[in-house]
């Protein structure tokens, strides 16, 4: 094989005089891709959790964790998820805390609040199923064209081509396109090729082996083409030195960096924690509370502003804590975190949705984000050591 000249697929919706001259229109050739992909994915398939049954609520669970998430990230949250709520009925009965908190550590936590509202919808409006329509399922939160063309595929063995970032890096090896997938133009011509390429009747496995190739074999830095199933059909593999020059990546834009403060305050052995407004990044998650720093003040004068401003209490800074980095998509920040004397005033939600005194075994029952865990991390060497005790004590 791989003689370079082998007809490899036609684009659809793209002229022949567009396409490279040595590739030609071969019909034949699209049945041929099929074949050889679901042939390697059925032997090469990984075990993962979710492929143990297609109920539509486990995919569904999987298909949320799974965006912007790697397999391996995602596996063990999918566990643990799945024995806390194994029903959509459990889901919608729960409290969003506890969701949160099984969600905790996983980001984009977003995508807990739209699964928790959307299982409130499914038991109300569905009888606890989730719908077989593609308007039905589109219109649930956090469910967009890729999680609801993966859900009914593979749920429901409906013909829709899912077409997530895994798929997006075989399409453009495969047509060797190299054009921003993030513009809306582009991601339908991707779309029309996946539907091209779907294999009608078996969309469930033919999603999961494209997003497989991608995820084992097509991978970003380092593809592996000497293993592809689908080399022959390949045009970056056969006109490019370097296929995993594609998709196109958009220029990276250098994120910027904020600097956040937090002060833990310690009052007859409790630490004051806020619950984040619902609506926004890191919504419904817990922390100390803080803010961001402004332009020219002091880490110290933002703490206790940002406390004053939250919760109405005056503090005032002590000891700090060690900084921590934390990367989000679209910007950096350092966490600075310093232990806290209570002055005076009630601590009160007035920024933030809710306000608890909690002692330090009990912070681990509340979902915080990975920044302000790394600050309880650091707090629990501290009071190990006796630290915390004694600052707390002299706060007193
Ligand atoms: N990524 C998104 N959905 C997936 C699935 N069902 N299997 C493996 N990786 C995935």
């Amino acid at each position: 094989c791989c003689s370079g000249d082998e007809p490899i697929l036609q684009q659809p919706g793209v002229s022949t005089s567009d396409q490279n001259k040595t590739y030609k229109l071969a019909g034949e050739d699209v049945a041929r891709y099929r074949r050889a992909l679901l042939a390697w994915y059925r032997e090469h398939k990984r075990d993962l959790p979710w492929r143990r049954n297609d109920d539509p609520y486990s995919v569904w669970i999987s298909e949320m964790m799974l965006q912007q998430t790697q397999v391996n990230q995602v596996e063990p949250f999918y566990e643990r998820f799945m024995t806390q709520f194994p029903s959509v009925q459990t889901l919608a009965a729960a409290p969003l805390d506890d969701v949160l908190k099984a969600w905790e550590g996983l980001g984009y936590y977003a995508r807990a609040r739209n699964l928790h509202r959307a299982a409130v919808q499914v038991v109300d409006q569905y009888a606890g199923r989730i719908p077989e329509s593609l308007f039905e399922i589109s219109i649930l939160p956090g469910i967009g064209t890729y999680t609801a063309a993966a859900i009914l595929s593979i749920a429901y063995h409906k013909d829709l081509a899912a077409v997530d970032g895994n798929v997006i890096r075989v399409l453009s090896r495969l047509y060797r396109i190299h054009e921003d997938a993030t513009k809306g133009p582009v991601k339908r011509r991707f779309q029309e090729l996946a539907d091209g390429l779907l294999q009608k009747g078996q969309a469930a496995d033919f999603n999961q082996a494209m997003m497989e190739l991608g995820a084992t074999v097509c991978l970003p830095h380092k593809p592996r083409c000497t293993v592809c199933p689908v080399q022959r059909h390949c045009r970056a593999f056969h006109e490019l030195s370097d296929p995993s020059g594609l998709p196109y990546k958009p220029p990276k834009k250098e994120r910027p960096h904020y600097d956040h403060v937090a002060g833990v305050i310690i009052l007859n052995d409790k630490f004051l924690i806020i619950q984040r407004p619902f609506d926004g990044l890191l919504g419904g998650l817990w922390e100390f509370p803080g803010g961001r720093r402004r332009e020219n003040e002091l880490v110290t004068e933002g703490v206790t502003r940002t406390i004053l401003e939250s919760t109405g209490l005056i503090v005032k800074t002590g000891l700090a804590l060690p900084t921590v980095s934390h990367a989000f998509t679209h910007f950096k920040i350092t966490l600075h975190g310093f232990f806290c004397a209570f002055i005076e005033g009630e601590a009160t939600a007035i920024t933030c949705h809710d306000a608890r005194w909690v002692s330090l075994a009990h912070l681990a029952d509340f979902a915080f984000s990975r920044a302000h865990n790394r600050l309880i991390g650091i707090m629990k060497k501290e009071a190990a050591k006796g630290q915390v005790e004694m600052f707390a004590s002299a706060a007193k």
